[in-house]
């Protein structure tokens, strides 16, 4: 037997139902904050992630879904989306056209990790990036559209965590001073930590391994190596953080795990999903158009793993029951209805109900039994009598009343 690809899952019934209410906030959200969406294909070059996500990255170094097309291009499924945005918004312009960009997307993503509960092969980001301010404003308003987006779908048992990774010149300064102090004790470091002490050192920081961070617990931090510029940044982001009310912990260990970031970094996590705790990642990416080959141009963005908020949600509230797919089950109860019946069927879905009828030619009984079964409000019962005087039996399915209604009457009676 063919099953689904490993990692990667099929979606129907009550979890599908939870997926339409995150995807109708999700819109609602993005529109209460005037973002556009924006949809980019699923493939791309794989020069573009290697560039712009960074070849010390574990997206890139171990999770990409690569091939060579029949051309011999090789191309990447999507693994993240701010690479791809940027791409376009370089491609088409889009910042030299107006100075703010506001931009949402939503869809799938591929990355080879290894699946467990929250982590998959393929899996959905909700994700905003504002293009073209430089200011703290922008990263505080990227901030407030996650956690209103959380709280608005009654998602309250998160926790935001910021950190600042300052400006290039900062972090240089920084990185050079922990390498030293790392490079001292690099063999009680773990095998992964040795390899990232050249390609990619602050990632060690955020290590789970308990000796990295019984080595990094003594290590230079961040913090002293910002300059004034950094640290004004971070002051007003935290300041607008706090007059909006939004609660956040300073963890100075946060530093992400993709190479394009500046300034502010951030995450939302749960404790309620097991060791995949992130339901949201996000920060300033300042440097990411200039390393794409685009003007430079600062942006900052979130994104939201759709699964994880799947996970919540139905962890919260159980689940909720798919809405019923249709209002009208057509009931044949004779043969000689079957075909008025499936006429009846087409011409109050013109007239814009949702109507199912029988495609199995069984029983009146039968089918009533399905109609119960999908939920419907109405149950239009069509035999020989009512084919005589051209009427149909309207029966209100939650109490089982029933009415004769003449055939032009029909749309108006259900409308009423
Ligand atoms: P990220 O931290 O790699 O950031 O991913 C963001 C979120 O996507 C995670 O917090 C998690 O909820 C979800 N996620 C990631 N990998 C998986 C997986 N294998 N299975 C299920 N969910 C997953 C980014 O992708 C950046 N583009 C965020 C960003 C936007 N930075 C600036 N703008």
């Amino acid at each position: 037997m063919i099953k689904v690809v490993r990692g990667m899952r099929d979606l129907f019934g009550t979890e599908l139902a939870t997926w339409h209410r995150v995807e109708r906030v999700i819109r609602q959200m993005a529109d209460a904050y005037g973002y556009r969406e924006f949809r980019t294909p699923i493939v791309e070059h794989t020069e573009l992630f290697k560039r712009g996500v960074g070849e010390g990255s574990d997206i890139v170094g171990k999770e990409m879904y690569t091939f060579d097309d029949r051309g011999g291009d090789s191309l990447t499924l999507r693994p993240e989306m701010t690479a791809p945005i940027v791409r376009a918004a370089i491609e088409h312009n889009l910042v030299r056209h107006q100075p703010t960009s506001r931009l949402w997307y939503y869809g799938p993503l591929f990355r080879y990790e290894r699946p467990q509960k929250g982590r998959y092969r393929q899996f959905h980001q909700f994700g905003a990036e504002l293009l073209g301010s430089a200011q703290p404003e922008a990263d505080a308003e990227i901030i407030l559209l996650a956690w209103e987006t959380l709280r608005m779908l009654g998602i309250t048992s998160v926790a935001l965590e910021l950190n600042t990774l300052g400006t290039a010149a900062s972090r240089q300064a920084y990185r050079d001073a922990l390498v030293e102090y790392l490079q001292d004790r690099k063999e009680h470091l773990s095998e992964d930590s040795q390899r990232r002490l050249q390609l990619n050192p602050l990632r060690i920081l955020d290590s789970k391994d308990p000796a990295d961070k019984a080595i990094t617990d003594g290590a230079p931090l961040l913090r002293d190596h910002l300059d004034v510029d950094s640290q004004e940044h971070f002051a007003t982001v935290r300041l607008l953080l706090d007059a909006a009310g939004v609660p956040y912990t300073v963890n100075d260990r946060l530093v992400r795990g993709l190479d394009y970031y500046s300034h502010t970094v951030f995450e939302i996590t749960t404790t309620d999903l097991g060791s995949q705790n992130a339901v949201c990642g996000g920060g300033r990416y300042d440097p990411l158009f200039a390393m794409l080959g685009g003007q430079e141009t600062p942006a900052v963005g979130f994104s939201i793993g759709v699964e994880r908020l799947v996970l919540l949600l139905e962890q919260l509230e159980g689940g909720f029951p798919p809405e019923p797919p249709a209002e009208v089950f057509v009931v044949a109860l004779s043969d000689d209805a079957r075909l008025p019946a499936q006429l009846l069927a087409i011409r109050l879905r013109r007239a814009g109900f949702t109507v199912l009828s029988d495609l199995q030619r069984r029983s009146g009984k039968a089918q009533l039994k399905e109609a119960a079964k999908e939920g419907v409000r109405w149950a239009l019962l069509l035999g020989t009598d009512e084919l005589a005087d051209e009427t149909v039996v309207v029966r209100r399915m939650h109490d089982g009343s029933q009415t004769n209604v003449g055939h032009s009457e029909l749309e108006s009676f259900l409308r009423a």
